[in-house]
């Protein structure tokens, strides 16, 4: 991040907020100057009571901070030959990818249940701890657990299937059990003063849409959900940017296509109905221990599909 002449820190900082509405912002969960800069006028002035055009100029000087800003296209070169790679363990899926699990970039893994979400979400936690040479980053990850199905024993597998040493690929895992939708983007908040300090290239989100579902059921509440939602996918792809971490995030769908009637989150094709940077893997279950992997509505990749295995060892190339 930038520094600018008056160095602006923390959301008290921000030009226009006294103690009062810093401290409503806080109460609100608006704990950073990302939160801010990411929520709309109308929200914040709800929050805090400040009138609309106040609120416009706090949202823009927060932008300002982060240098939200127009770009050079020399700038976006430089920006993306700073994207890395992660392995997934398996190279039919490294390739459909392109390489592996982009840095910068939210990942999203879709599917039904069983279709080895979790398990890429597992695998990938470890592969980043890799040598370069392998496939990794030589970094640690966090591991966001909506749904409470993260399983140590299974790293301690992953590890040594990959030649790792178990205790440390365990050690290198900051794992978090998120209770609901409010706490999800409130971990995320402190995720940007966590990643400043710490050696952090892979953010887990398993799962991004279980908490949101179920407490905005039904076609009612649907316009809210999708605010929430939107709004922590712009709280994580501005991590993935600043910090050049991949971001990988999990969303359960079913596999019978006339569901979708019943839940409007799932559009046709099966995905959730936002639209954020990045790339979409639909994943689907096979034979025996069989998955397939497809890029859905990724225009710079190839399309295709790839299939991959979950062994004993985790992610591996089908047999
Ligand atoms: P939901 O979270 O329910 O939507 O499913 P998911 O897509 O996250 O599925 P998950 O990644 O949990 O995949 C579960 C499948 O992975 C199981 O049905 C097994 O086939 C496989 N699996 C999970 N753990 C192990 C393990 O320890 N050993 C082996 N060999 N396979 C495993
Ligand atoms: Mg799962």
């Amino acid at each position: 991040m930038g520094k600018k002449d008056k160095e602006i820190r923390d959301i008290t900082d921000l030009p226009g907020i006294g103690p009062n509405s810093a401290q409503k912002l806080i109460e609100n969960g608006y704990t950073s100057i990302e939160a801010i800069a990411v929520a709309t006028p109308h929200e914040l002035s709800q929050v805090t009571g400040i009138p609309l055009p106040t609120a416009q100029k706090i949202i823009q000087a927060a932008r300002e901070a982060l240098e939200i800003r127009f770009k050079t296209a020399k700038e976006l070169k430089m920006e993306r030959m700073n994207v890395r790679k992660i392995t997934t363990g398996s190279k039919a899926l490294d390739e459909l990818l392109g390489g592996g699990i982009e840095t910068r970039t939210i990942t999203e893994f879709f599917g039904e249940f069983g279709s080895g979400k979790t398990q890429v979400c597992h695998q990938l936690s470890v592969n980043v701890q890799l040598p370069e040479d392998q496939g990794g980053l030589e970094a640690k990850a966090v591991y966001i657990d909506t749904e409470g199905t993260f399983r140590w024993e299974r790293i301690e597998q992953m590890a040594k299937g990959v030649g790792l040493d178990p205790d440390t690929v365990m050690e290198n895992i900051y794992w978090i059990r998120a209770i609901n939708s409010h706490h999800q983007m409130a971990i995320v908040d402190q995720l940007f003063d966590m990643l400043k300090r710490e050696n952090i290239k892979l953010v887990v989100v398993d799962s991004v849409t279980s908490h949101f579902r179920a407490e905005f059921p039904g076609r009612e509440n649907l316009a809210m959900r999708q605010q929430l939602l939107n709004r922590h996918l712009h709280q994580l792809g501005r991590l993935a940017e600043i910090y050049n971490v991949a971001v990988v995030i999990t969303n359960q769908v079913m596999a019978r296509p006339n569901v979708f009637y019943g839940d409007p989150t799932t559009a046709v094709g099966g995905h959730v109905m936002y639209h954020a940077p990045g790339v979409r893997i639909q994943l689907k279950k096979s034979r025996g221990n069989k998955r397939i992997a497809r890029v859905v509505d990724a225009p710079h990749l190839p399309e295709g599909e790839a299939v991959f295995a979950v062994t004993e060892w985790g992610i591996r190339d089908a047999e």
